[in-house]
């Protein structure tokens, strides 16, 4: 995936690109390149971050009022300078970028090479503005039109912006599979265009989210014009954003992921308001109505998600099994989608997302929509492709999440599912009264607790400072706390690099208990819940190999301390909801390890933070 933005105005192009592409470099940060024209039609372009592009420029650029800019996580050939973006049409007057994937380009490429193109880079990208080109040659059309052709003749996924040497005024846009976002200015004759909503929040709250298969042509003055594939005019439908600026800056944390842990208490309030209130035996998730009687009836609840989003989802089939008795399965989606799944009338399949544009999840939700299921959509960016693409949803209100690593995402997520299986529980009479009351009122302690937890921080760093050089990590949990080993191993082999593996406790004798000698630290989640004693054994025996034992435990817990090397106390809670709690100091734990080794952890190598290529 790739962060695109784009600026049409008055003002200096250059500028805008380069704060727009800041904000979007957690989409990818391969490399950086911007298009303007002045008189000419310019690229500056470099491998690296957006830094490195500013750096390398810095005063060699014209002050265009038009331009486009790209930050890159490759997909089609290496990160270098040449593969960056924007692409070149041959003839130079147009430039292309794009977040994507041309899945056809081999062929299209050796057709347009046979009649003489000759491509720089290895990406699909320049392939597809050459194609471009080519059509418009050859058709004589308007290049919208030849954008649209091209559209009808090309496999995969794009967002993309052209800019035309001849036509200044004029920017043309099209999606499918990828974001993309129009923002209009005051005067109504100033664009931004971008993947997300962060780099034109500043300028302007008024935005139209191009559909898939929609060319845009934004236009000085004639506006937005919208056509789909067929060439049939759509209507422009203008939304107002509720983002403000500040919540997606650092907010005085170095790290966004940093930020992003200490704002859970708050996150998970927010995304509990109004939907759950125990007084009230109130659980209530606004978006989810006409369907909700599906999610009743449903035989089975199917539920598919990737990485972290997949990880609340093994907690969500805990809690909905034992509170509804409804059978659910869960599926990374990138299997799910290529294995001709089963899907009977009446099942219901949740589609868990942060961004809400991973396209392993899209497409499982597609096949999944083809059979005839019904969709609900827990995403957290608003507007976002899978949040489109459901029957219903509910949002996670978790606010923009910017570290590629999530945390306040996972926790919101499990909020909202929690809140589910309640709502779910009390209209099939699965759960007492009084187990609703418990469990909804547990709930609404959750974001002191979790204030409770992160006044450990420096305690968890500490216990950091003793296991930050070693190469390998286990993660034991049995019950609730195992999906939270999964997560715990996850974030630590994200941004540290370390290796982690995730099992349940119980496991760890079929296979895991032979890595374990004295340089081997375990995690294990033991606080106090129905296999507490079971766990106890399992700490047993890693310590009867002396491994390096860090156990989070409930806070008072009095056996536990004397046997392992180091505690983590956190506040009591139902066992079902603990993840909301025990996965917490697991962030930290490895924020604070990945620091030490000198990582970045808001933009760990290889990773971005959405991720829409297979
Ligand atoms: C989370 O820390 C990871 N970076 C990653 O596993 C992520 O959860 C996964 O790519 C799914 O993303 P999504 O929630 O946006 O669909
Ligand atoms: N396929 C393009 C490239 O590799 C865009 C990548 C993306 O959007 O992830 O340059």
């Amino acid at each position: 995936m790739c962060g695109i933005v784009a600026y049409l105005g008055e003002n200096n192009a250059y500028d805008v690109l380069i704060k727009g592409l800041k904000r979007l470099e957690y989409r990818g940060y391969d490399s950086a390149g911007i298009a303007l024209i002045d008189k000419d039609l310019s690229i500056f372009k470099k491998q690296g971050k957006v830094n490195d592009l500013e750096t390398t420029f810095s005063g060699k650029t014209p002050h265009g009022k038009v331009g486009i800019g790209h930050t890159r996580w490759a997909t089609h050939g290496e990160p270098n300078d040449v593969n960056a973006h924007p692409h070149y049409s041959s003839d130079k007057n147009l430039a292309i970028i794009h977040n994507g994937i041309i899945e056809n380009y081999d062929s299209i490429k050796k057709e347009l090479q046979q009649k003489g193109h000759q491509f720089l880079s290895e990406t699909d990208s320049e392939v597809f503005i050459h194609f471009i080109e080519d059509i418009q040659k050859n058709n004589k059309c308007s290049l919208d039109e030849a954008v649209r052709i091209a559209l009808t003749k090309v496999v995969g996924a794009y967002a993309i912006v052209i800019l035309s040497k001849d036509n200044p005024d004029q920017l043309i846009a099209a999606r499918k599979g990828s974001p993309l976002v129009i923002g209009i200015g005051a005067e109504n004759n100033e664009f931004f265009l971008a993947s997300d909503a962060t780099p034109i929040v500043e300028y302007t709250k008024n935005v139209v989210y191009l559909n898939d298969e929609e060319v845009a042509i934004i236009d000085k003055t004639t506006g937005i014009n919208i056509k789909n594939i067929e060439a049939i005019e759509q209507s422009p439908y203008v939304h107002t954003l509720d983002m403000e600026l500040e919540a997606i800056e650092k907010g005085g944390f170095d790290y966004f992921m940093l930020k992003e842990i200490f704002e859970q208490p708050r996150s998970v309030a927010d995304c509990m308001r109004g939907r759950l209130i125990s007084e009230k035996e109130h659980a209530l998730l606004g978006g989810i109505r006409k369907h909700f009687n599906d999610l009743v009836e449903a035989k089975r609840i199917i539920i598919v998600a990737c990485g972290t989003s997949w990880h609340a989802g093994l907690v969500a089939e805990y809690v909905i099994e034992e509170f509804t008795r409804t059978p659910v399965e869960v599926e990374y989606a990138s299997e799910f989608r290529y294995r001709n799944p089963i899907i009977n009338k009446g099942d219901v399949v949740l589609a868990i997302s942060q961004s809400g544009e991973t396209a392993d999840t899209l497409a499982a939700i597609e096949l999944a929509k083809n059979k005839g299921a019904i969709i609900l959509g827990i995403c957290n960016v608003v507007g976002s492709s899978i949040a489109r693409a459901s029957h219903e949803g509910a949002y996670t209100h978790a606010g923009p999440e910017i570290g590629v690593a999530s945390t306040k995402a996972f926790t919101a997520q499990l909020t909202v599912l929690y809140i589910l299986a309640l709502m779910l529980a009390k209209e099939k009479n699965t759960i007492t009264k009084n187990q609703f009351l418990e469990l909804s009122r547990q709930m609404e302690s959750i974001p002191d607790k979790i204030k409770q937890v992160l006044d450990l921080n420096d305690e968890i760093e500490k216990i950091s400072t003793l296991y930050k050089d070693v190469r390998n990590f286990l993660y034991l949990g049995r019950g609730y706390n195992f999906p939270v080993a999964l997560e715990g191993a996850l974030k630590l082999k994200e941004i540290s690099y370390i290796h982690a593996e995730g099992y349940p406790a119980a496991e760890m004798k079929h296979g895991p208990i032979a890595l374990i000698d004295k340089e081997m630290p375990v995690v294990v989640i033991a606080t106090r819940d129905s296999s507490y004693d079971k766990i106890i054994s399992n700490i047993q025996e890693v310590k009867a190999r002396q491994g390096k034992v860090i156990a989070v435990v409930t806070k008072g817990d009095a056996l536990i301390p004397s046997m392992v090397d180091h505690v983590i106390e956190v506040p009591p809670t139902h066992e079902a909801i603990m993840p909301l709690v025990s996965s917490i100091p697991l962030q930290l734990l490895s924020y604070h390890i990945a620091i030490m080794r000198g990582c970045n952890v808001d933009q760990p190598r290889n990773l971005a933070k959405s991720v829409t290529v297979e």
